[in-house]
């Protein structure tokens, strides 16, 4: 019973936690997205691409809201054990929330949700060498989230028709946070 009790108010405390700001599917304020971000969850159709070694496997550490409506991406990765910084702007298209890049093949990247203050959700669709793949990303403002988080998460991805098989946890998996 105590113990019961005790999930019943750590569920209704993550809850809370995770309503503790409105979360917007469109007509973005990208200003409010700029700022420090860390990694959480990934996934993708292809787990290579995202795994160990992945060339999708991104490790962000912050997003700026450039003068004309463009977003850049400061992200570190490993080559060949050595941590790569990266800056990359994703160029605004008419819709939006949406970018496109070049990187690795071709990308059209969405801001699919976001609560500004404690997470954001990017989806990814690359088409390199002729083959598409698809990504999404779930970034905190901290290092850590509740798991609230990950259900959320997983909705999404099915949203996108990824499976809780194509997620990966990134938290505090950063090999180059320095
Ligand atoms: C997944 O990605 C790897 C690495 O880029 C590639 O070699 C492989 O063919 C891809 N698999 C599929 C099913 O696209
Ligand atoms: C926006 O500005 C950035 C940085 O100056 C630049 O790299 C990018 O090409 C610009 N985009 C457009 C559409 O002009
Ligand atoms: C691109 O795909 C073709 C056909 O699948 C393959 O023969 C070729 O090696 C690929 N090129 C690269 C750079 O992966």
């Amino acid at each position: 019973m105590a113990l019961l009790v005790l999930g019943l108010v750590l569920s209704f405390a993550a809850a809370r936690f995770y309503q503790q700001y409105p979360v917007v599917q469109r007509n973005y304020n990208m200003a409010r997205i700029s700022g420090v971000w860390y990694p959480i969850f990934m996934a993708s159709d292809n787990l290579t691409r995202i795994e160990k070694n992945g060339d999708l496997r991104i490790f962000i550490r912050n997003i700026k809201l450039l003068k004309n409506g463009s977003l850049q991406f400061d992200f570190r990765f490993l080559v060949q054990g050595e941590c790569v910084a990266v800056v990359v702007v994703c160029e605004k298209t008419e819709k939006d929330g949406e970018f496109s890049i070049t990187y690795e093949g071709e990308n059209k990247v969405l801001l699919s949700e976001t609560d500004y203050g404690m997470y954001v959700t990017f989806y990814m669709q690359n088409v390199k060498n002729g083959t598409q793949t698809h990504v999404l990303a779930l970034y905190g403002r901290i290092p850590e989230l509740s798991p609230a988080y990950r259900k959320r998460f997983v909705i999404t991805c099915q949203k996108y028709g990824l499976s809780p098989q194509n997620i990966i946890d990134m938290t505090n998996k950063d090999d180059c946070w320095w």
